[in-house]
């Protein structure tokens, strides 16, 4: 009997991008990121339809243990002094943890715990990122092209965006030439 050798869905080193057969992509514009980035006026001169990011996933079946693999590809920029990053968001389900790993460019992760205490990993190709549970995160790109990343995490997690209303405790700008992590006051 000839077992079959299956080819299961790739992602390119080079680019984050899936070779699969059931890809799905979300765009998150400008206009989606109401309130995210400091300055409001800078944000506000930006197009509405300019895209800041792009998430493919394996389109996963869901479940308890089932698991979902995305790449998220952050555009290089910056609205005022603050550069680009995804929303960032805790899991719905708190104790859910994630994966990430670096494929293009070059980036922070920017980890906050429950209490408010936040961190930055550097993000670069082959970075290993594990968020634990209990961690919001947030991707920013302070480098000159795209930033990638993989991640992998339970379709069970979801997600909590209402829970950062007040923001994250770091914000990483571009002053004097050098790109410097500064802390909030009220988020
Ligand atoms: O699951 C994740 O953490 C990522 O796939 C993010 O959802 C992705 O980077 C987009 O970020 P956000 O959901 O905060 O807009
Ligand atoms: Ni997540």
């Amino acid at each position: 009997m000839n077992i079959p050798f299956n080819v299961p869905p790739s992602v390119a080193f080079q680019n984050g991008h899936f070779t699969a057969e059931n890809v799905v992509k979300k765009v998150t514009r400008s206009g989606d990121l109401v309130g995210i980035f400091h300055d409001h006026a800078a944000w506000q001169a930006i197009p509405a339809q300019t895209p800041f990011y792009e998430v493919e996933m394996l389109d996963s079946p869901q479940g308890e243990g089932e698991l979902y693999v995305g790449a998220t590809h952050l555009h290089p920029g910056r609205v005022g002094d603050e550069f680009y990053m995804t929303r960032g968001h805790f899991h719905h389900r708190r104790e859910q943890g994630e994966v990430y790993m670096g494929l293009r460019g070059q980036g922070l992760l920017l980890l906050q715990n429950e209490r408010g205490e936040a961190r930055l990993e550097n993000v670069s190709p082959g970075s290993v990122h594990i968020i634990p549970g209990f961690t919001a995160h947030r991707l920013i790109n302070t480098g000159t092209d795209i930033l990638s990343a993989l991640a992998v995490w339970p379709t069970m997690a979801g997600h909590d965006y209402a829970a950062l209303a007040q923001g994250f405790a770091l914000r990483v700008v571009l002053q004097e030439g050098k790109i410097q992590a500064k802390e909030v006051q009220n988020g």
